[in-house]
């Protein structure tokens, strides 16, 4: 990539309040096309809500968002998922009566040109083939014809990531997607996730608490603290740095 190649997204003086707590302040992160970039921050520190403001879920007080150069600040999440921009939730948002498969059907038919009208056929060949893909290769074919509410948490979240990428998105927002999961399985479902981005060719911005899984698959680390950026660039620098220490990791001495 050359180094005036335009980023995937660029997110600019980025400010969000609510009441007297200031969620963002002047928050600025471009992201190159093919990076993986992590989110880190104690509890409240404004993760969520910059994935909140570039999904479209809340709207910034003030500053500018751009996918691929082009602005989307304004629309809401439905259309920024449609121009390429998808997300999974910190907790899963999925209909609990439906089979695991199910859900994934609405998702991929949710995703369709014709939108909502998915009600008249959301079992299309197409739809099920591309289902399907995402469950094996996420390793839940074992689970595809269980109810969501018998499934545990672990596998709820894959599932929301899978169903997130069900658009073929550009950028995919992962908001904590090993929170839940057990401390074995960690590292395997990273893998599954991070394989099937990769075979999407997607650039990932993911939050995360595990500073052994924010080593093993982040390019570059964003940290947070207030509302503001503290700190962003190579993993071993950003976790090294001072601030972060202190106010990110609780490893200052
Ligand atoms: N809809 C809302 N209404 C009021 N306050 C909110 C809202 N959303 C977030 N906040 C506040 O904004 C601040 C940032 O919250 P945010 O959810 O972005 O934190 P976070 O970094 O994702 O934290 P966590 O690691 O706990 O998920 C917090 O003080 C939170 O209480
Ligand atoms: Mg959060």
């Amino acid at each position: 990539m050359t180094a005036n190649a335009t980023p995937v997204l660029s997110a600019r003086g980025l400010a969000k309040s609510f009441g007297a707590v200031v969620a963002a302040a002047d928050v600025t992160i471009e992201v190159p096309a093919g990076q993986r970039l992590c989110l880190i921050g104690s509890n409240g520190a404004g993760k969520t809500t910059f994935v909140n403001m570039v999904t479209g879920y809340l709207k910034p007080d003030g500053g500018a968002i751009e996918l691929d150069g082009q602005p989307i600040l304004g629309l809401g999440p439905r259309q920024i998922a449609n121009k390429g921009i998808c997300r999974s939730f910190q907790i899963p948002q999925l209909c609990v009566e439906l089979t695991m498969r199910e859900n994934m059907l609405v998702a991929c038919a949710a995703a369709a040109p014709s939108g909502l009208s998915f009600w008249r056929d959301p079992g299309s060949d197409g739809r099920r083939a591309r289902a399907d893909d995402l469950i094996t290769r996420f390793g839940l074919a074992a689970f595809a014809d269980r109810p969501v509410s018998e499934l545990p948490g672990g596998v709820r979240k894959l599932l929301d990531i899978a169903m997130a990428l069900t658009r073929k998105p550009r950028l995919l927002l992962l908001d904590e997607p090993t929170s839940g999961v057990s401390a074995e399985e960690k590292f395997p479902a990273m893998d599954r996730v991070m394989e099937a981005i990769a075979g999407e060719a997607a650039t990932v911005v993911f939050v995360e608490h595990d500073m052994d899984i924010v080593r093993g698959y982040a390019d570059r680390v964003v940290a947070f603290y207030s509302g503001r950026v503290i700190a962003d660039g190579a993993p071993d620098a950003v976790l090294g740095d001072g601030e972060v220490k202190r106010y990110v990791t609780g490893d200052a001495a």
